[in-house]
């Protein structure tokens, strides 16, 4: 809880923030995107913020408040959050990227409302075409002393999925968590395992504020 950490354990560091879905348009009127809620990441960037640091929340679509001093750039597409996230990673102390960014995109969106009859063959067939990863992508250009911290969400060998994670994709922590059944999207508690080259920590389930509250002292301590 708060009483852990003392006061502005991060005042004076810059923290980075992405969170949220992201939004893919196929035409118009509709698009790709996935269930994330936001709740994880809205709330480490409020715990943050609470522990001094000044922080860039950059957010996909969610029906959220912005956390109280916080800055928010609010995106739709994996493209646009790799843009925004790019301009403050490099002056980034810490990073926390807890978006569910969509792994694909549809390759040509329509500029208007694919329509039934019309468009038929369109509509029932849409190409996708793979999205950047923004955690490995900027993790890839990490400086000595950023702490990079990445999210997995697995519905299966959980431990062994985040340990490939974290390496693959140069990130210093991976927090992960069992999807699926009901568990995690758009639920108020988590249940995470902290993934580094060190040992696995498991914190019990939780608030989503409380696993953020962790996070942050965690990446206070690390950037000490
Ligand atoms: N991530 C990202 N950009 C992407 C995909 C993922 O920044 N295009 C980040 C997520 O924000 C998260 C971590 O990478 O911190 C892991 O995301 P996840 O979806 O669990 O992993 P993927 O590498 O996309 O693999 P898969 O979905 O196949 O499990
Ligand atoms: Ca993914």
């Amino acid at each position: 809880g708060a009483a852990a950490m003392p006061a502005g354990a991060l005042a004076g560091r810059t923290v980075l923030v992405t969170a949220g879905p992201t939004v893919e348009p196929i035409d118009a009127v509709r698009y790709i995107s996935n269930y994330s809620s936001g709740k994880m990441g809205y709330s480490i960037a409020e715990a943050a913020a609470a522990a001094g640091a000044r922080v860039v929340l950059v957010s996909g679509p969610v029906s959220l408040p912005a956390p109280a001093g916080v800055q928010v750039v609010p995106v739709k597409t994996a493209r646009d959050m790799l843009a925004a996230a790019s301009e403050v990673f490099p002056v980034a102390d810490a990073a926390i990227f807890s978006a569910a960014v969509a792994d694909l995109r549809p390759a040509n969106p329509a500029d208007r409302k694919l329509k039934k009859g019309r468009d038929d063959a369109a509509l029932a067939n849409v190409p996708l075409t793979e999205n950047p990863d923004i955690l490995a992508t900027l993790a890839a250009t990490k400086r000595p002393g950023q702490y990079v911290v990445g999210f997995a969400a697995e519905t299966n060998d959980v431990l062994m999925n985040a340990h490939a994670k974290l390496v693959k994709k140069n990130a210093d922590m991976i927090v992960a968590n069992q999807v699926g059944d009901g568990l995690a999207f758009g639920t108020d508690n988590n249940e995470v395992w902290l993934v580094t080259e060190g040992d696995d920590v498991l914190l019990p389930l939780m608030s989503k504020r409380d696993v953020a509250q962790r996070l942050v002292e965690v990446v206070a301590a690390h950037l000490g």
